[in-house]
């Protein structure tokens, strides 16, 4: 009895509390409620400041002129003027940092703490590059998942991913964030990524970003923040359908691009922001802007001022200015002036505080600063058994000639090249919180896969791509006793993600002549390319014939190289990204338009003459998009069509039959594409519309099947409208985007 009476009384004494306390710190009030008494409490300065993300951490962009350093911030966080921090990391910073927002400031309103936990916090995943070539929906979503609860338990609300900025131009650092060069695949795991980083939005995940909006993957020439320009037809259909998913899917926040659309900055585009994004899709979360991309309207010759440019971004649509300080000097005076209607400001305001609503923080904001449960989920033994398994799951067979590879205990190997000893390489410049310290090497996991063998480690090309001629000698030496050749090639990790854009995508002259040297030695070469990009291998592939295209990995980088070349994991990625033959051909892509004068490699002669082609290099790509190589091999037969023709409101069922023709059990990745023959406008040669990862043990047969609807078959017009028209359509079914069964359909 005396309990239920201390009970009560504490109940009661509680409730005396939240009757005492404001209505937006009461939780017996609706969160709507909550947010409408705060903003009534708050002045005009105090709005701006919920509007202002300030860098806190390393710069993961320029420095700008009027930052307003250290000191500054924190007094301006006093005053009420920060409503986000990015790169601010840790539960001992954070909570430091919240503590000051929630007992200093006038209205004790919380931070967000936003970061860019792109492939993983500490654990680090491969590249979503590399993730992406796994075609694995379930994997990237646990994948996401991890790097979420880690994120949380290290104090963070926010991540700025995922990418999902298609492009055909790996000469673009950035490829290595997304999932390649088609939308489909890109727009599956951009539902997939959503989900695994904001799971239910409890206090183990995170609110996610989908950026950058939109089409900065179309950079002129792969230069890093160069113009877009495009037409609207190419936006609609290629280049949206991703960030459309990752709204469907529930992302909580979208992020500006730092590029044009239409000769307008998409930070203060009213077309992709309040037009495209708000109206059309829906979408009632918070607009941040890209590191500065409010006040570089300036640069872009769009706004005169920073007055301008923070009237500009917040009438287009966007909400949060991330780093340019814009908002924050210039905005009071703005609303004060009637530039901008108070009520576009309060909107923006409500945005950013629902989002704090909604994660609990004004109920306990100190939630996910919990430093114990920081240590015991970092690198948790589960996290890395996942990121293992992630990164052979990525590795991209790409020539196995000789059936060379699995190499099952070899007595001896010489191992060749900087990256097979680097740690630091396995990581890109994207990788979160993860430590070089922390990851396994390729030499590492080599060893730890193969205790017996003899691995001897010649280092002969230094991380500037260098040859050290002293090793020529030593090579031949050591080869001597050496059963197989493992030679390491590519780029090293911190020239993958933002302002690493490539003119040369080729290995360097020094990694050639490594591989030569180690291939006059006579014994077989096993080559491994590294890189966070396809690169240009073609003379490579020329001359060697056992490739793995290992992408970035992350920490469990070697483990996942030697879980791949033993044959304890069986590879079956597929490149989500078609790798050139020559720099020239760049963008290569399958998904491109016929032309009126096609032409297919191999047709020479007069009558090819005047045809859209190159006169000294392909036509087609090394390797097309989609393609990728297993210890298993697999034939397609029988693709049949349960109908020969349907109307708009029917799907057909297509069925191929896949024999796994090897004799090891192996992951097949089943591409169907689709070809509208004829319509207006014109469509692709080839679009990417379903496809599944199905197992097949040896020498058996599977037969694999598509529900094919309509709804499918249809496009958008330059103005984003559905379009669905009647015709002839080729269904195809295979390996790759090239190596197809075609079938007929017609749409009624
Ligand atoms: C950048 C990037 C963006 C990132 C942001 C914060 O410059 O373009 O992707 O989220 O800064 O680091």
């Amino acid at each position: 009895m005396k309990k239920i009476h201390l009970l009560l009384a504490a109940i009661f004494t509680c409730s005396m509390a939240f009757a005492q306390q404001p209505v937006y710190k009461n939780p017996s009030y609706s969160s709507q409620e909550r947010i409408n008494d705060l903003l009534a409490r708050m002045t005009i300065e105090e709005k701006v400041g919920q509007l202002n993300q300030v860098n806190g951490g390393v710069l993961t962009g320029p420095s700008v002129a009027n930052d307003p350093g250290a000191q500054g911030k924190v007094q301006l966080l006093k005053e009420g003027m920060v409503g986000s921090f990015l790169n601010v990391v840790g539960t001992e910073q954070t909570l430091a940092t919240q503590k000051i927002a929630v007992e200093q400031t006038r209205l004790g309103i919380p931070l967000l703490f936003a970061f860019d936990v792109i492939h993983g916090y500490k654990t680090v995943f491969p590249i979503p590059l590399a993730e992406a070539a796994s075609w694995d929906l379930e994997a990237a979503e646990r994948a996401t998942a991890i790097a979420a609860k880690e994120a949380s338990a290290a104090g963070l609300h926010w991540t700025f991913a995922p990418m999902m900025d298609v492009s055909r131009e790996p000469r673009w650092g950035r490829v290595m964030e997304g999932s390649g060069e088609d939308p489909y695949l890109q727009a599956k795991f951009a539902e997939a990524r959503v989900k695994g980083f904001q799971g239910n939005l409890d206090e183990n995940h995170v609110l996610a970003t989908v950026k950058h909006f939109a089409a900065y993957g179309a950079a002129e020439a792969g230069k890093e923040y160069n113009t877009v320009d495009l037409s609207r037809y190419a936006l609609w259909n290629y280049y949206l359908p991703p960030y459309k998913a990752a709204v469907e899917a529930g992302v909580a926040t979208v992020m500006n691009s730092f590029n044009i659309m239409d000769g307008v900055p998409s930070s203060g585009s009213d077309f992709l922001v309040n037009q495209v994004l708000r109206d059309k899709w829906g979408f009632n979360g918070l607009v941040v802007s890209d590191w500065a991309s409010f006040g570089e309207m300036i640069n872009h010759g769009y706004s005169k001022d920073a007055k301008e440019a923070a009237i500009q971004s917040i009438m287009a649509g966007s909400d949060m200015d991330m780093e340019s300080g814009v908002m924050r000097t210039t905005l009071a005076e703005s609303v004060k002036n009637g530039e901008v209607p108070m009520a576009v400001l309060d909107e923006a305001v409500k945005r950013v505080l629902s989002l704090k609503f909604q994660l609990g923080l004004f109920d306990d904001p100190y939630k996910y600063h919990d430093a114990a449960k920081e240590r015991r989920t970092l690198l948790a033994a589960e996290h890395l058994a996942e990121a293992r398994k992630s990164a052979a799951a990525s590795m991209t067979l790409l020539k196995n000639d000789q059936g060379l590879l699995p190499l099952q205990n070899p007595k001896s190997i010489l191992v060749l090249g900087h990256l097979a000893e680097s740690q630091e390489d396995v990581l890109d410049f994207w990788k979160g919180q993860g430590d070089h310290a922390n990851t396994v090497t390729i030499l590492e996991g080599l060893k730890a896969k193969y205790p017996a063998s003899d691995i001897t480690f010649i280092q002969a090309v230094n991380r500037d791509g260098i040859f050290d001629q002293n090793a020529v000698k030593q090579i031949n030496k050591a080869a001597k006793k050496a059963e197989v050749v493992i030679a390491t090639i590519g780029l090293f990790g911190d020239l993958a993600g933002e302002a690493r854009s490539l003119g040369d995508i080729s290995p360097s002259d020094g990694q050639m002549t490594m591989l030569h040297a180690a291939k006059a030695t006579g014994k077989p070469v096993v080559v491994l390319v590294q890189a966070g990009r396809p690169m240009v291998l073609t003379e490579v592939v020329r001359d060697f014939g056992t490739i793995l295209y290992t992408w970035i990995g992350g920490t469990q980088h070697g483990h996942g190289v030697a879980d791949v070349l033993s044959g304890d994991v069986n590879p079956s990625a597929k490149t989500a990204m078609s790798f050139p033959a020559a720099v020239g051909q760049i963008p290569v892509y399958y998904n491109h338009y016929n032309t009126g004068r096609p032409h297919q490699d191999g047709n020479e002669g007069p009558a090819h003459f005047w045809v859209s082609r190159y006169r000294d290099i392909p036509n087609e790509p090394l390797f097309p998009f989609g393609y990728g190589l297993s210890y298993s091999t697999y034939e397609y037969s029988d693709l049949k069509l349960s109908k020969k023709s349907i109307n708009q409101n029917e799907s057909v069922t297509v069925t191929v039959n896949i024999k796994n023709t090897s004799q090891v059990d192996g992951t097949e990745i089943v591409q169907l594409y689709i070809r509208d023959l004829v319509a207006q406008p014109i469509r692709p040669v080839k679009e990417l519309k379903d496809f599944t990862r199905v197992d097949i043990p040896a020498g058996q047969s599977r037969t694999v099947s598509f529900e094919l609807p309509a709804t499918k078959l249809s496009f958008y017009d330059e103005n984003g409208n559905t379009l669905l028209q009647k015709g002839a359509f080729k269904v195809f079914v295979g390996k790759n985007s090239d190596d197809v069964l075609e079938a007929d359909l017609e749409l009624k």
